[in-house]
């Protein structure tokens, strides 16, 4: 069983703080004192800061300022507060746009932005480059041993593309690497197709509106650019760190399920994860549904360096003001909410903010201190509250999740299958798929990893794969000696379609993973929203499925090359053939799914398989609707997190007295209740 150290060696506790810009009160008397003061009410202990500071760090060219952030660290250090220090590279001076242009990002209809907003730099251009490495290189020689920076938080949300000329040359060059040859690029994107064959590197151009935007193949390896071209840009930011600071570890915050940025390519680059999670709880009745989705981020998030503990970087203490609504959320669900993170392994919860601006556009935003700026608030108080629990709770820290079953949710993939044109233009909601698939775990409370197709595989029991349309080299190779050593595979319809150049298998889907699921996919008939079919379970079938499912959106056809069917269409031409797949492969089983259910469909199925391969849960006990269970274990405890996303209080009966609370450590009864939006946490020795 792997443990990690804390993020910083020298605070081994859950960390607890927010994004601070002490420099937008450099003009009010007192404010940063009284800060400190409430830092300490809130039982924070580490502060992001520096992260939209360039114009006050170096408010000319090559003039630089740090008096400002001298006094707040060396301030913490007095104070027992720590810091993340940010790169400012989200964000620049005036000056520099006016005068170097070529930092602004140009869009894909060509145009270059003005100055203004945020996160809108060049990524490519060599001043950006060059302003970044001075500023960084900077902070490095000043703050890389300072007592109260713990680590470099690199830039901010990077995020989007740029069009410029130094970014189509750099996507030449880069696709020159990749391809040895045009003839190796004309055949990857199968340019034959509408006369778009190109004879020079120099006629290459990134996708664009009035442009190129229809070879596939070109515009999967524009997104790997621009991945690989940020995940340079990092690098570069972090070289100049490392000249001064070997041993601060580095992260930069990531965005939920963020489409363009592959964020599986980030895990060598940064130390430890980090995002932010935004979740809008009480839009619906039901916040199950929204819980188990920020479950599945946090996994994401935990799964990309292989289990280690992550940050939630940001969070709202209170509302969000980018919402259609800003709504508040309801007491206990910020504790609640703060706890999910640390029960799927963050070490960390930090809010986006410390103190509301007074102006601009985040004036209005969720804050730890309102403008009324004293401590005497709801908002306060339940953040101290927090505080003070994640204080007792040191032993957590380092501990991960052990999931036997990994979902794959692979960002090439989703690129790949959201830019295809048919089976359904009106739709193909691959996220929505991997969500439908994640919810029944999530409902029984057991462990669940969301890996992406090059992750190792042996760890895991049970691999569930939607939509793997996209099969990379070595993939199906993979995947058919995980289920020959007796792993279990669920996967669906729209599989084994494409290569990792958007082209489509020979010779029968799906593809590589034709001979380990053990059936042949003839075609795959798109219903439009106001059509169903049905599936209907055949007696007796091995996962003990009784009755009718309702089909919609898609649905294959499909015949047995040595699968046995479970299912069987009920409606339309294509009735009476099978809908759904059992292969017994190796020593292992392949299921197949071929047309898109409704639920019950996904839970009945899913946990019929988990019942019949032993798949263990969290705990043994009932949950109800809407409460969940998680684990993080070390190999001597396991500490097991009873969260109730409902707004009733609920009753879960364990089975014998061996769990301690962990927070007020007395025995825990054989039954639990927990509040509305409450939870547990129980601790046991490993047995
Ligand atoms: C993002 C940014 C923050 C802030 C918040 C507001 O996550 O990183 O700077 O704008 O959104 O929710
Ligand atoms: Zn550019």
């Amino acid at each position: 069983m792997t443990t990690y150290p804390p993020i910083s060696p020298k605070i081994p506790k859950m960390l607890h703080g927010a994004d601070y810009n002490p420099e937008q009160w450099l003009e009010y008397p007192g404010v940063f004192e009284e800060d400190i003061r409430l830092m300490k009410l809130a039982n924070c202990n580490v502060m992001s800061v520096g992260i939209f500071s360039w114009a006050m760090l170096e408010p000319e060219e090559g003039t630089f300022d740090f008096n400002w952030l001298d006094h707040v660290l060396d301030t913490f250090a007095d104070n027992g507060l720590f810091a993340f220090l940010a790169t400012p590279s989200g964000a620049r001076p005036a000056w520099m746009s006016q005068k170097y242009p070529e930092v602004l990002r140009v869009e894909k209809n060509r145009v270059r932005n003005l100055h203004g907003v945020r996160h809108n730099h060049c990524y490519t251009s060599p001043v950006y480059r060059e302003k970044i490495e001075m500023i960084n290189t900077k902070l490095a020689e000043r703050y890389g041993s300072h007592p109260a920076v713990i680590g470099w938080h690199i830039s901010n949300e990077y995020g989007g593309d740029c069009h410029c000329p130094y970014c189509q040359d750099a996507f030449r060059e880069w696709l020159q690497k990749k391809y040895s040859s045009l003839k190796e690029l004309n055949q990857a994107w199968w340019t034959t197709f509408w006369s778009h064959t190109i004879s020079d590197w120099s006629q290459v151009e990134s996708p664009a509106p009035h442009g190129e935007n229809f070879v596939h193949g070109m515009n999967l390896d524009w997104k790997r650019f621009v991945t690989d071209q940020t995940v340079d840009f990092l690098n570069h930011e972090v070289n100049a760190l490392k000249k001064f600071s070997r041993d601060l570890p580095v992260t930069t915050n990531f965005m939920e399920a963020y489409e363009g940025l592959n964020y599986w390519k980030f895990k060598e680059a940064i130390d430890v994860v980090s995002w932010d999670a935004y979740p809008t709880w009480h839009h619906e009745r039901d916040d199950s549904k929204l819980a188990a989705w920020f479950s599945l981020l946090h996994d994401v998030k935990r799964s990309i360096k292989g289990g280690k503990p992550f940050m939630l970087m940001e969070s709202t203490p209170s509302a969000t003001n980018w919402q259609d609504v800003s709504k508040l959320k309801k007491p206990g669900m910020h504790a609640l909410s703060s706890i999910q993170a640390v029960a799927h392994g963050s070490d960390t919860v930090q809010y986006f903010q410390w103190r509301k601006s007074r102006g601009s556009s985040e004036k209005l935003h969720g804050a730890v201190v309102d403008h009324y700026g004293k401590e005497n608030t709801r908002v306060f108080r339940e953040v101290s509250e927090l505080g003070s629990t994640l204080q007792k709770m040191d032993e957590v820290v380092g501990t991960s999740v052990q999931p036997e079953v990994a979902i794959l949710f692979d960002w090439e993939n989703r690129w790949a299958i959201n830019d295809s044109q048919g089976p359904r233009n009106s739709g193909m909601h691959y996220e929505e798929q991997i969500r439908r698939h994640y919810k029944p775990f999530w409902d029984e409370g057991i462990p669940v990893d969301i890996i992406d197709m090059e992750c190792d595989l042996s760890r895991y029991k049970m691999l569930v794969a939607p939509m793997l349309y996209m099969v990379r080299a070595g993939i199906g190779e993979k995947i058919e000696a995980f289920v020959q050593a007796g792993g279990i595979l669920v996967t669906t319809y729209w599989s084994g379609i494409v290569n990792e150049h958007d082209l489509c298998f020979l010779g029968g889907f799906p593809g590589p993973l034709r001979k380990t699921l053990g059936i042949w996919s003839e075609e795959m008939d798109g219903l439009h929203d106001h059509e169903k079919n049905h599936i209907n379970m055949k007696g007796d079938n091995s996962l003990q499925l009784e009755g009718i499912y309702e089909a919609h959106e898609l649905c294959e056809l499909i015949h047995l090359e040595g699968a046995e069917a479970l299912a069987f269409y009920e409606d339309d031409f294509y009735k009476g053939r099978p809908a759904l797949t059992e292969n017994q492969f190796g020593d292992g089983t392949a299921y197949y799914a071929a047309s898109r259910n409704q639920e019950p469909f996904y839970s009945d199925f899913l946990l019929s398989i988990v019942r019949k391969h032993g798949i263990k849960r969290t705990i043994e006990t009932v949950l109800p609707y809407g409460v969940t269970a998680q684990k993080r274990e070390d190999g001597q405890n396991e500490f097991i997190f009873l969260m109730n996303f409902t707004n009733e209080s609920q009753t879960l009966q364990i089975e014998e007295e061996t769990y301690m609370d962990l927070l007020d450590e007395n025995p825990v009864p054989e039954s639990i209740v927990l509040p509305s939006y409450g939870y547990k946490i129980l601790k046991r020795a490993v047995r």
